[in-house]
């Protein structure tokens, strides 16, 4: 790591991210690095898996030397993470505190699929120190779930959130996706209040993204499904931001919304503020002090790495100012609390107020923070103001 990214360590915030490659089935919209197979090779298997992550962790803290470097974030990500033990989970969750240390009131988040967790393993999770979780609800239409090829049943929701709550956890987002083929405003509408009757403190909503190499684009290819248009998706957007500011959840991210500032994904917000972080996993990104690297893609080549001692990290990238000024522009301005405006193109800042896609207030106070509409053209906005 070259010597001006170590450079700050440990003034920054430092989080960890945990991926977990795998998955029951995959479904056919999920470009994700997860796979179906329980055996991948020595070191790659559902059973191996944690052991196999403790070595990264382990390498991390050497890697990083004695900076103290309290953890104030852990999100375990996958992949289906509640495919392992929640003893496994623990383990990796104790490895990070026995090497960095976690920070007094550390958020510890897991991913996991609705059909993937009973009320005893949630009560474990709970047990083993997390403090949140985050489950791919999608939809509560049935047909839309179908297209989607998700395995469980709208009504597993409420059951899976009523046994969380009753684990003890505060924090709970249910995550969905809009613009499915096949779904209507109202099926959107429907999903929405259903995630909202068992009333989550974070909600995050995505628009259905058609990946290369995935069933679903292949099918749409095909013409046997049709992706919905830019129009539809902005109604989406527009109804699901109305609906959820309706219930007290309001938009911290364009694509994140919350009860409050303590109901907020603080491990995303150290993301998308340039915190350090880092990725333990196969394929699992890392950031510290403005140099990224991505580790090698597949398990087997994962594990084989930890196994000889040898570094995963496949590749990485060293980001100069310039690069970082404009990461700090895409990332920020995403966020509610905005983008400080000394980084930006004033006499374009001025322009996308006159457009209507800043904010003109926060704008006197150096902050430049878009419109409802300026968030459905944040993309274009972003590339004018860099
Ligand atoms: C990688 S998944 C992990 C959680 C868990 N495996 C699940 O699916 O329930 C995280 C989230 O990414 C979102 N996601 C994955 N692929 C997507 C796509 N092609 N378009 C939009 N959102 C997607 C889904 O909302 C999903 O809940
Ligand atoms: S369960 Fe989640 S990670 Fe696994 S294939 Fe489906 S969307 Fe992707």
């Amino acid at each position: 790591m070259p010597g001006r990214s170590r450079k700050g360590l440990g003034t920054r915030p430092f989080a960890f991210y945990v991926h977990v490659p795998f998955c029951v089935t995959r479904c056919g919209y999920c470009d994700f690095n997860t796979y179906t197979a329980t055996e991948l090779g020595p070191g790659a298997s559902r059973d191996s898996y944690a052991d196999t992550a403790i070595a990264e962790v382990r390498m991390a803290r050497r890697v990083l030397g004695d900076a103290d470097l309290p953890v104030e974030t852990v999100f375990v990500g996958g992949g289906t993470p509640t495919l392992l033990p929640a003893d496994h989970l623990g383990r990796v969750l104790d490895a990070i505190r026995n090497e960095f240390g976690l920070a007094e009131n550390a958020e510890v988040t897991t991913e996991a699929n609705p059909e993937s967790v009973d009320e005893a393993y949630v009560a474990r999770l709970r047990e083993v120190g997390f403090t949140r979780i985050s489950y791919g609800m999608q939809s509560a239409r049935e047909h839309v779930l179908a297209v989607l090829e998700r395995s469980h049943t709208p009504g597993r929701i409420p059951q899976v959130v009523d046994w969380t709550r009753k684990a003890g956890f505060e924090h709970i987002n249910l995550d969905l996706i809009y613009g499915t083929p096949g779904e209507t405003d109202d099926d959107w509408r429907a999903s929405l209040e259903a995630a909202l009757a068992t009333e989550p403190d974070h909600v995050s909503a995505y628009a259905l993204i058609v990946e290369d190499g995935t069933r679903l684009a292949a099918q749409v290819r095909r013409g046997e499904l049709t992706a919905p248009d830019d129009d539809a998706m902005a109604d989406r957007y527009l109804i699901a931001d109305a609906l959820l500011a309706e219930h007290g959840l309001r938009w911290y991210e364009i694509s994140n919304w919350a009860t409050g500032a303590d109901a907020a994904c603080r491990h995303n917000m150290l993301y998308w503020t340039g915190a350090d972080w880092w990725g333990v996993g196969p394929g699992a990104h890392s950031h510290v002090g403005g140099t990224r690297w991505w580790n090698v893609k597949h398990p087997a080549a994962y594990a084989a790495r930890l196994a000889e001692g040898t570094t995963p990290a496949h590749a990485r990238e060293v980001l100069d100012d310039e690069d970082q000024r404009i990461e700090r522009i895409m990332l920020e301005l995403r966020l509610a609390q905005g983008c400080p405006t000394d980084i930006l193109d004033d006499k374009a800042v001025r322009q996308a107020i006159d457009d209507g896609l800043i904010q003109p207030a926060p704008y006197e106070q150096g902050r430049a923070v878009l419109t409802r509409r300026g968030r459905l053209l944040a993309d274009a906005v972003t590339h004018t103001l860099t």
